[in-house]
């Protein structure tokens, strides 16, 4: 990974902060998005201590919000003449249902909407990084969501499970449809499932769900196991040219039939757009 640029979000804790870590180790430089500045600094203190060889640098959103994640996109985009590999990691579950600023459900915006306009403001560098690859952490949660486009918001009957569920599949399907985009460009987009590790996730939930979350968590894997995939998928000669797969345990696995469908992944990305106020 020596010369190698990185942007990658999440990477203040669990998964993304083991996987920033251990890139760094392998000689990338880090660029990462938190949205707060002592556990950013905090980051990139442990970056420059673990490999001090390489200028880490952090930038600042809450990534809930379209305006934070398009402005930092362009300050990204900005700074980095070429980025080698994008990691969209940043992901959270909310027991109750709550509203952006934009109008978005908080979990849909952040764990869905995010990925898509970070990705779509740093095209460009990434192009220019080829051969470049994207990853999406998603879930095997894709399993409990259902991808109902009259209901993208999940105003109807919001579950927290489920609406953290539908952002995963959107995960899957949003790089499923970047796959067959960047086709012959030398950009790929491959996605995984961590496995169930015992990170901050879920303690900032809310009500009876982060309890749940916390109990289960006794059994979880430790970051460091869960980061394997994506530092697999990040750094590995192995999967240089697999686009659009679905990676669990460092291996091609077989996502739910809903998170296989191409037409879906389509309108799920014009949808997107259309909700993002990019013209297609
Ligand atoms: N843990 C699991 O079992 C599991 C299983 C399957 C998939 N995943 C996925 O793995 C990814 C990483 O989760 P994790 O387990 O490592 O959880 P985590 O320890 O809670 O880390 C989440 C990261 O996302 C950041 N983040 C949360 N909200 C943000 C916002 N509004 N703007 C910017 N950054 C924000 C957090 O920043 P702060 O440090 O500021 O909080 C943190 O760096 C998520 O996409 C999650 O869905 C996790």
């Amino acid at each position: 990974m020596h010369g190698k640029v990185v942007v990658i979000t999440g990477a203040t804790s669990g998964i993304g902060q083991v996987a920033a870590e251990q890139l760094a180790g392998r000689g990338a430089r880090i660029v990462q998005v938190a949205r707060d500045k002592s556990r950013g600094e905090a980051a990139v203190a442990r970056l420059r201590a673990r490999a001090p060889g390489a200028a880490h640098r952090v930038h600042y959103a809450d990534l809930s919000r379209m305006a934070d994640t398009k402005r930092v996109a362009a300050e990204i985009a900005s700074a980095e003449p070429r980025i080698d590999v994008l990691i969209n990691n940043a992901g959270a579950l909310f027991s109750t249902r709550r509203v952006t600023e934009d109008g978005l459900e908080l979990t849909f915006a952040l764990n869905h909407m995010a990925y898509f306009l970070l990705t779509h403001g740093l095209h460009e560098r990434v192009s220019a990084g080829a051969p470049a690859r994207v990853i999406n952490t998603a879930s095997s949660s894709h399993r409990r969501g259902r991808l109902d486009f009259d209901d993208l918001q999940s105003a109807r009957d919001y579950r927290g499970l489920a609406a953290y569920g539908l952002s995963k599949l959107c995960n899957i399907l949003f790089t499923r449809e970047l796959a067959r985009r960047c086709a012959g460009t030398g950009v790929t987009a491959n996605s995984l499932h961590p496995g169930f590790v015992a990170t901050r996730f879920g303690d900032q939930s809310g009500g009876l769900l982060s309890y749940g979350v916390r109990l289960a968590k006794l059994f979880g894997l430790s970051s460091e196991k869960g980061a394997e995939t994506l530092v697999y998928l990040a750094s590995s000669p192995e999967v240089a040219t697999i686009s659009g797969g679905y990676f669990y345990k460092c291996q091609l696995a077989r996502p739910t039939r809903e998170a296989q469908d191409d037409a879906a992944a389509r309108r799920l990305w014009s949808e997107t757009e259309r909700l993002a106020g990019l013209g297609s």
